[in-house]
């Protein structure tokens, strides 16, 4: 990113961002040179990722049907276990040792909760949130305090909790359980991957960046990453980012725009004739995106 990168984005209204990465730059650089500072920076607190299972997209789960798993995955995205506060001492030395800390601030905390309990009155009144306050002794007890304080604040939203180990069981077992799920950065990136493999879409899947105020520009990018593998013979799939190119139009005010791509993609997926090598059949990056610009404008 050029050295003043963020303040040629500061003056947009949203970012559409392509996965990152190459092999030959080390991941550290490519993140925490790019994509975490744009997340920090314009305090694109709220990581909003779906989970959805689609007619025509092949989930390791048997037996449920579409419409039965439909949730969103709502991932504190500034602070929590990705700090920069910590380091390392004696390197390459027997004694060497390395100290991260987790950072959890109540004005952190507190709006990534008011978020999910706000989305989900829009939804099934339902909050899960991940802790694991049996083991780690200081910030989850602290972030299921801050839990407690928020929910009581909307009595019409269920709200609930789970450990993140027994969640993740409950993720493959029960995905029907859930509406809203929040979690720290952590356990929401875990989440946010593990979701979308039960309904098979990890490679479709899409992700939203938000600073809610609209004080910054949100940044909206699938959750897939560069694929180098398959880097220029042009058979991606193309839904990770369409879709996350819907989210984007909601967030700027366009829930029409946005639900007209939403449905493009349920119907070309269930229709099941053209579709990229990943989920099974021949088409290339550009065909899929054309039938789905083409079903837009309809
Ligand atoms: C994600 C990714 C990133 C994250 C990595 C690439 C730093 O896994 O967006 O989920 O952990 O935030
Ligand atoms: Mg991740």
């Amino acid at each position: 990113m050029p050295t003043d990168g963020l303040q040629q984005l500061a003056k947009f209204e949203a970012i559409f961002l392509g996965a990152v990465g190459d092999p030959g730059v080390p991941d550290h650089v490519s993140l925490w040179g790019l994509l975490i500072p744009i997340r920090r920076s314009f305090q694109q607190y709220v990581n909003l990722r779906p989970v959805r299972l689609f007619a025509g997209i092949e989930s390791p789960l048997k037996n449920w049907q579409p419409g039965q798993i439909d949730f969103r995955i709502v991932r504190e995205n500034n602070e929590g276990e990705y700090s920069n506060i910590g380091g390392r001492l004696y390197e390459g030395t027997p004694h060497e040792m390395a100290v991260q800390q987790t950072i959890f601030t109540r004005r952190g905390v507190e709006r990534i909760l008011r978020f999910a309990f706000d989305l989900a009155r829009k939804s099934k009144k339902h909050v899960t949130s991940a802790t694991k306050s049996n083991g780690i002794i200081y910030t989850m007890p602290f972030w299921d305090e801050c839990f407690q304080k928020v929910s009581a604040e909307y009595p019409d939203v269920r709200a609930d909790q789970y450990h993140i180990d027994i969640l993740t069981a409950h993720f493959v077992k029960h995905p029907d359980w859930f509406d809203v799920v929040v979690g720290s950065n952590l356990f929401g990136d875990i989440l946010s991957d593990l979701g979308p493999a039960v309904v098979g879409s990890i490679g479709i899947a899409p992700s939203a960046n938000l600073n809610p105020e609209k004080s910054f520009p949100s940044m909206f990018e699938p959750v897939h990453g560069s694929a180098p593998d398959i880097a220029g013979k042009g058979i991606a799939n193309p839904i990770g980012q369409i879709w996350s190119g819907a989210m984007m139009l909601r967030h700027l005010g366009q829930p029409e725009a946005a639900h007209a791509i939403e449905a493009a993609i349920t119907s070309i997926l269930a229709k099941q004739d053209v579709r990229t090598p990943d989920i099974g059949g021949k088409a290339t990056t550009k065909q899929m995106g054309e039938v789905i610009a083409t079903l837009v404008s309809e």
